[in-house]
């Protein structure tokens, strides 16, 4: 294959089957559901990693289930986002920002008193209603130069631009980097938020990938990118936010161009530990927690002991679906997105219930698919009342807790 971003020669480093897409939960039980191959693959030229095989952006996104979650993991980032952003002078009070694929707005909401006016898009016409209704001002539309010109004539010239973990939600980034060169001012600021390959690699996390998630960004493969549309990186921050991610600060080439030094040191990390070899690692470890889950949820079944799934999340479906897990195993899933529950999982079939249902008729165990929100969520169950429930935490090693 091509790569999608410099066109390169790719070579396939994982495949993980055919899969439904990781978000499509269904309304029934007896539902019939298309799969698709889902198989990683790397560009030695520009060290990007990408899906072989992407869906269409209109497939995955027009009546989109992800919500972002309240959580207080979650606001604590958005602090420290804006608190790095603030103190590096990228925003101010006097900014107009527009954030793509913003979702219900969440973080929009959380800086929109801090800075002058804020404005999202997103695809997905059921999540805008709910932003718009919470008062964040979100139009409905994929980002590209012919919306980017929509955004530009209604509200004016952004000085920052932020797009939190939805480049990779798209075939084709180079859509997505004409609407920003069209829409941003001389001297603004592109700020995307991504999952980084390098802890994507480095915490076996091979659960990232599912067909939403159409690439893992290194440093190289975003200077690529940036290079192309005449843009420069000029700083990264990283986070433990969803498994480890990165934030990539780019400006335009022609404006004053000072290239924080995190650039370089980053950089040289990710040389030494993003390589062909060190993909090939990720994906034995993959075989390994497959293998490990697998003999581990037996073992517990053969025992008599219940199990249910937390977190309905994407990253849940891939690791269930690999590892070949259905609800003649784990009867239920918690989750606490009203559109998810009563729904059942992709191609396992797992029933999703509510989070204070779920905890009222506790499992022996839960398989926490939603690893990310690991302390928040046992805390959660702990302060229920539920010392009963042990969880079985599968990234970046399976264990018991
Ligand atoms: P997320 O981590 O965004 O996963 P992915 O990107 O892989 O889909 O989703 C987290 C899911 O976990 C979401 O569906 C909400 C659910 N959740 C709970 O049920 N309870 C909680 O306390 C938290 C924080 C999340």
């Amino acid at each position: 294959m091509a790569c999608r971003i410099c066109n390169s020669f790719t070579e396939e480093v994982l495949n993980l089957g055919l899969t439904p897409p990781a978000n499509s939960l269904l309304d029934s039980s007896l539902a019939v559901q298309q799969t698709f191959p889902l198989v990683l693959e790397l560009c030695e030229s520009c060290y990007n990693v990408q899906l072989r095989d992407c869906l269409s952006s209109e497939e995955l996104y027009l009546k989109y289930l992800y919500i972002t979650p309240e959580s207080t993991m979650l606001t604590r980032h958005y602090r420290y986002l804006y608190g790095y952003l603030e103190s590096s002078g990228y925003i101010k009070k006097e900014s107009f920002v527009v954030e793509v694929g913003s979702n219900v707005g969440l973080f929009l909401k959380f800086i929109r008193n801090k800075v002058s006016r804020v404005v999202g898009i997103d695809p997905a016409e059921n999540i805008c209603k709910i932003a718009n209704e919470a008062g964040v001002d979100t139009i409905c539309d994929f980002f590209n130069s012919e919306s980017a010109l929509i955004i530009r004539d209604q509200y004016g010239v952004p000085d920052i631009i932020i797009a939190r973990h939805c480049f990779a939600h798209n075939s084709n980034p180079h859509v997505l980097m004409k609407g920003v060169t069209t829409l941003l001012s001389d001297s603004g600021y592109l700020v995307i938020e991504n999952s980084y390959l390098l802890n994507t690699i480095e915490n076996n996390e091979f659960d990232q990938v599912y067909h939403e998630h159409m690439f893992y960004y290194s440093i190289r493969s975003m200077m690529a990118l940036l290079n192309i549309h005449g843009l420069r990186l000029i700083d990264v921050m990283t986070s433990l936010i969803h498994g480890g991610s990165i934030v990539f600060v780019a400006k335009r080439e022609n404006d004053g161009i000072i290239i924080n030094p995190s650039v370089n040191e980053y950089l040289e990390c990710e040389q030494m530990f993003i390589n062909r070899q060190s993909l090939k690692n990720f994906a034995d470890k993959a075989y390994e927690i497959r293998g490990q889950i697998g003999k581990l949820i037996k073992n517990l079944r053969n025992t008599g002991k219940t199990i249910y799934t937390y977190g309905a999340t994407a990253k849940g479906n891939t690791l269930l679906n690999f590892v070949g897990l259905t609800c003649n195993e784990i009867p239920l899933c918690i989750d606490s997105t009203p559109g998810k529950q009563g729904k059942y999982l992709p191609q396992s079939y797992i029933k999703v219930i509510p989070e204070d249902e779920g905890l009222l008729n506790p499992p022996d165990y839960f398989l926490l698919t939603a690893w990310n929100y690991r302390d928040e969520i046992i805390n959660k169950v702990r302060e229920a009342g539920n010392y009963h429930s042990k969880f079985i935490i599968p990234i970046p090693f399976v264990h018991i807790v």
